[in-house]
């Protein structure tokens, strides 16, 4: 899984470099597609139930699960995030980022500050021994107490030889079933946070997979896939 979380990594960096003004989101799947493939990895997104494209790309107040496509356009201003699932001998790494695309606004930027440090927040939850509800909370009253919205429709989840496994981790407190779970060593979890700058509702569009805040209004995503051990969580999708 380390190994899966390495090739997400650097899918990222290459992204990173690639976006600007002017790039198509189509032009992303390919440069992902390239350092996937590169490594010996697949997209875990292609073909999952039936979505058609390596990564997702979602531009400003659409939330996930964008389709890459040629015509769409980076402009500057935006912000675009981006989803990459690689599956590298038999094991999954997740991770989502928000990206600017040149100069972006002072809301836009704090509502990515905002959205990082939250996942921050959960990560340093993921401690053996605490439960699943503290990840939560953390996220919850990170995002809360700032004054925007944690997006309730989606939420993190284990990650293994498939890429959505128990425990589902909600990012704010509810009296669900995984809640009380208590993190061990050895469990992999991809935490990610969303957040909107208006309310916290969504809706997907005619397309069937992107999802959009439903007041419109802008909003960011991160995710990391992490690794509960005897030593503290352990990122998985970093270089
Ligand atoms: N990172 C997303 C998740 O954890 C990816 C699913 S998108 C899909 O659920 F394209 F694969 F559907
Ligand atoms: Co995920």
């Amino acid at each position: 899984m380390r190994e899966a979380g390495r090739i997400v990594a650097r899918v990222h960096v290459a992204l990173k470099e690639a976006i600007a003004p002017g790039v198509s989101t189509f032009e992303l799947d390919q440069v992902a597609a390239d350092v996937l493939a590169k490594h010996g990895a697949t997209s875990s997104f292609l073909g999952y139930r039936g979505y058609p494209a390596h990564i997702c790309t979602s531009i400003n107040e659409e939330l996930v699960h964008g389709i890459p496509n040629k015509g769409r356009i980076l402009q500057e201003g935006d912000i675009v995030s981006i989803d990459v699932g690689a599956l590298y001998r038999g094991f999954i790494g997740d991770s989502g980022w928000t990206y600017a695309v040149g100069t972006i606004s002072s809301d836009a930027q704090r509502l990515m500050a905002v959205t990082e440090a939250s996942l921050f927040a959960g990560i340093e939850q993921a401690i053996a021994g605490n439960r699943v509800r503290d990840i939560s909370a953390a996220v919850q009253h990170y995002v809360e107490s700032r004054d925007m919205h944690i997006v309730r429709e989606y939420t993190g989840h284990g990650v293994g030889r498939s890429m959505h496994e128990a425990p589902q981790v909600l990012n704010y407190v509810a009296g669900d079933i995984d809640g009380d779970l208590v993190l061990q060593p050895g469990l992999v979890i991809a935490l990610e946070p969303m957040v909107q700058l208006g309310t916290w509702e969504t809706r997907t569009l005619k397309d069937k997979w992107t999802v959009i805040s439903r007041d419109h209004s802008l909003n960011a995503h991160f995710e990391h896939t992490i690794a509960v051990t005897n030593k503290g969580p352990e990122i998985l999708t970093l270089l």
